[in-house]
């Protein structure tokens, strides 16, 4: 029982630290210590910790050779269909599959466009409302048994009158489920859904002055953000997941600040930190402080020397931020403005490049792992590629998700891709 105990510490420590090949070795080994124990905590440990591992496996881009597999293979029970299916799916990319008997890891749906707010920025306010049927319901119930992540995404997610159907059918599957909420409806039932099914819940608060956040979501409603955020942290359980969002623009930079003592009083796991994208066209004329000719070399300046402060103090409380703000960097030391605009790169690819620097995003592995619903139904494969390949797999209301899994556009922008015409999807926006 030591033995184990000093693998499994040992483990987890390499699976923190996303160090693959160790992980690797001592999950076979506590494999084999449990090979001879039948009980069933250790079938549900066992199937915790392959879980997490084919999650670094997949984040750390490791290719899921023969031996990898068979390995693997071996240690999962024969009715755990999620498993089995994740390490199927990661095995058929190594094989460059085009035709996969695997199904998607991961679901990105957009429910209901219904909200309660009307954001000035959001595509959502001038399009008709649309909804999922019936029909995409069953779909999505369908799939559920294989994925390991699902995103349900909005308008509003708690206006779909399925909601707490798919939020429990989801956890029955073991389904990992996240939700981004502006926090308006902060009802306990609401609340309780979330934290007894364990949805990794990311709030949009956009401003912290109350004339500021009502200019910019129609609404007079900043209090009940707090009133959510304080119900949950009533019920919470320690592995509970909160995060908070804010899209930044011209009126609301200054106060990206005030995200730190919100994190500390509401205790935080995440803070996101997106720019305005044009979705609005007058609204992002005004606002938009990131892209195009106008940006403001003196506003990136302070932003990025704020993110860098920010970035340090999170760290030392524990907190995870994600700024994915273009806050540019310099290519080459030109003094001339205009030239400066023109070699500008966002951090963010910099960073990139250094992790993966032969791949340089070569082969994308969305196709053989996502689906994505947009807010009208269209089925694509991701959201980050909606620009890229914007022609639609098919329509939640009357295609199944099971069936446009091999359907043939998808197998040809799968087979594109494996033939290295990478570069005509996602190259352009990554590069
Ligand atoms: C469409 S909303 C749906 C979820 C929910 N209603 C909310 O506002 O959090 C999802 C996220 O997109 C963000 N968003 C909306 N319009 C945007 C835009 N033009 N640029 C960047 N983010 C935007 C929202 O602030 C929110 O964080
Ligand atoms: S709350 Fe979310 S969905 Fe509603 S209008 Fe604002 S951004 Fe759009």
């Amino acid at each position: 029982m030591k033995n184990i105990d000093e693998l499994e510490k040992n483990l987890l420590e390499a699976l923190n630290n996303e160090n693959f090949n160790l992980s690797f070795e001592l999950y076979c080994k506590l494999s084999d210590l449990f090979k001879n124990m039948s009980d069933e905590n250790i079938s549900l440990k066992q199937k915790q910790w392959i879980r997490f591992l084919l999650k670094i496996m997949s984040k750390s881009r490791v290719n899921c050779d023969d031996t990898i597999y068979t390995k693997l293979k071996a240690t999962i029970a024969e009715d755990d269909i999620k498993t089995q299916n994740i390490l199927l799916n990661e095995y058929e990319i190594y094989k460059k599959q085009i035709e996969l008997k695997s199904k998607p890891q991961s679901l990105q749906i957009t429910l209901t466009t219904k909200c309660n707010a009307r954001c000035k920025m959001c595509g959502n306010i001038t399009k008709p409302i649309w909804e999922v049927s019936e029909y995409g319901i069953k779909s999505i119930i369908q799939i559920l048994p294989y994925l390991q992540d699902v995103t349900w995404m909005g308008g509003e997610v708690f206006l779909h009158n399925k909601f707490k159907y798919l939020v429990e059918q989801s956890s029955l599957y073991e389904t990992e489920q996240n939700i981004i909420t502006n926090g308006i409806i902060s009802d306990m039932d609401i609340v309780k859904l979330l934290v007894m099914n364990n949805v990794r819940t990311s709030v949009s608060i956009h401003s912290f002055n109350r004339d500021v956040y009502k200019y910019i979501t129609g609404k007079d409603c900043l209090d009940n953000i707090y009133k959510f955020l304080e119900n949950i942290n009533k019920l919470r359980k320690k592995y509970f997941c909160l995060s908070l969002n804010m899209v930044v623009m011209k009126s609301n930079y200054k106060e990206i600040s005030n995200l730190f003592d919100l994190a500390l009083k509401y205790n935080i796991n995440e803070i996101i930190l997106l720019p305005l994208h044009c979705e609005i066209q007058t609204f992002y004329n005004n606002e938009n402080i990131f892209f195009g000719d106008n940006i403001n070399l003196d506003v990136i300046k302070y932003i990025r020397e704020l993110t860098q402060e920010l970035e340090s103090k999170f760290k030392a409380i524990g907190v995870k931020f994600i700024n994915q703000l273009p806050v540019f960097e310099y290519l080459n030391k030109i003094n001339d403005n205009e030239s400066i605009k023109k070699d500008l790169i966002p951090i963010a690819t910099l960073k990139c490049n250094e992790i993966f620097p032969k791949q340089k995003y070569k082969i994308c592995r969305y196709p053989w792992t996502k689906l994505f619903v947009e807010n009208d139904g269209e089925i694509l494969i991701s959201s980050s590629c909606r620009n890229m390949i914007s022609y639609p797999m098919g329509h939640i209301d009357k295609d199944l998700l099971l069936d446009i899994w091999n359907n043939d556009k998808i197998k040809e922008i799968r087979s594109k891709i494996i033939n290295d015409h990478c570069s005509e999807y996602c190259q352009k926006i990554l590069d």
